[in-house]
């Protein structure tokens, strides 16, 4: 194959749409060994970016067969204390047959070099750490660097209705009351968008909602504009993935079978062990929710969080399509342990990589990656889920 044949161009929707879709279904993501997942875009390629305020897909084409794919977005965010403009790369796509031999890393610098001229400050992306292609393409070719390794926390949804606390309430939040909460408590979290009420408004966010003890001391809290917030208390945002991604699961390790078959069993036969039945996603596509922007304040407050993720596994049974619900958090950050979810299906160590595209960046790079961050959270953009 003669290198030169390749073009690597701007995505067409209108003579795109289908070479992509394709390749997206034929491409398995993660190590060959484990368990992988297989995306599917419900017939838009462009389902997982069209959210993000600036976003590019270029593909690879050779004899008018699209053989590779690559998307990026653009926002600002904070980083380091500062606001900084950072482009993602995601959905970084080569066709088996046409692998090694350079088409990822000709893709990968056509996106720079598009972040370059809208003065992107950092590239980053994010990929699973035993994913060799990748971490192998990312950091001993683009020189990437190991920035932050977040755990991605899974848990599945069953049909039965979990009972809440009957002294914790919980409460919707208006657009603007979650606005400025988000930007009054977590505007200082890495990799917090700056355009956060873009993503509150959106129509896949499905809301935000904050938890507090009942007492006398809370009853007349509102979570108002004036900042006025309970001693204790917790915040959660649900994102409705199921709408633009479904996923599928390649290659079940057997214990993953036996658990699920067994655990439905349980779960039919003995109802009382209460035994959670994992739903059936080894042989269907299935949705999720992404829960974003977990926040906690105050003692006890962590089983605020918990009980805000049951009220959010019963919003999800009511989704027809929802199997699981995902959250990712910052590695080293104590929330993981209030958010319920099963060790066999999450991800402790998502490897998110960075690089700095200008001159002064370069410079404080070594800063941002080598002390760690100063608070423990980071902000899970929904959007590039
Ligand atoms: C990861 C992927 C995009 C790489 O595409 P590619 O076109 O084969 O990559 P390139 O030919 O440009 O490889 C460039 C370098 O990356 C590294 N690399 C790529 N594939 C590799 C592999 N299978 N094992 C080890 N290193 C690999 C090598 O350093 C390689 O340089 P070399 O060939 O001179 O040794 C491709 O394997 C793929 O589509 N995988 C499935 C989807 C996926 O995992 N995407 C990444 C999600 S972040």
């Amino acid at each position: 194959m003669a290198f030169e044949k390749i073009k690597i161009r701007s995505y067409d929707w209108q003579i795109d749409k289908v070479g992509v879709e394709d390749l997206e279904r034929r491409c398995e993501v993660g190590p060959i060994e484990h368990v992988f997942l297989f995306t599917d875009t419900l017939g838009d390629p462009i389902s997982r970016i069209r959210n993000s305020p600036m976003y590019n897909i270029l593909v690879a084409e050779l004899n008018n067969e699209i053989i590779g794919a690559i998307q990026g977005s653009i926002k600002v965010v904070t980083l380091k204390d500062h606001l900084a403009k950072v482009g993602y790369i995601l959905g970084l796509r080569v066709a088996s047959l046409h692998r090694r031999k350079g088409v990822a890393l000709r893709l990968v610098h056509h996106m720079e070099e598009w972040f370059i001229t809208h003065q992107v400050d950092y590239s980053y992306m994010a990929t699973e750490k035993d994913n060799q292609a990748s971490v192998k393409l990312f950091i001993n070719k683009l020189g990437y660097i190991k920035f932050r390794t977040p755990a991605i926390l899974v848990h599945p949804v069953n049909d039965r209705w979990l009972r809440l606390s009957s002294n914790i309430e919980i409460m919707k939040l208006k657009i603007e009351q979650a606005e400025f909460l988000y930007r009054k408590f977590m505007s200082s979290t890495e990799f917090f968008p700056h355009d956060i009420n873009r993503i509150l408004k959106n129509k896949l966010s499905l809301g935000t909602w904050v938890a507090y003890f009942r007492d006398r001391s809370s009853s007349d809290i509102e979570f108002a504009i004036d900042g006025r917030v309970p001693k204790s208390w917790a915040m959660i945002s649900v994102w409705k993935s199921t709408e633009v991604l479904k996923l599928r699961v390649g290659k079940p390790t057997f214990s993953c079978m036996f658990y699920a078959k067994g655990s439905s069993m349980m779960d039919r036969v003995f109802p009382c062990f209460k035994v959670q039945a994992l739903p059936d996603f080894f042989n269907n596509t299935f949705g999720f929710f992404f829960v974003y922007g977990v926040y906690r304040e105050g003692p006890s407050s962590g089983k605020l969080v918990g009980e805000l993720c049951k009220f959010v596994h019963n919003l999800a049974t009511e989704s027809k399509d929802c199997k699981v619900i995902v959250t990712e958090v910052g590695g080293s950050d104590t929330l993981k342990l209030h958010i319920p979810h099963w060790k066999l299906l999450s991800c402790p160590e998502d490897l998110w990589c960075i690089k700095a595209l200008q001159y002064e960046e370069r410079k404080t790079l070594n800063d941002l990656t080598k002390t760690p961050p100063k608070t423990r959270t980071l902000f899970v953009d929904p959007r590039e889920v």
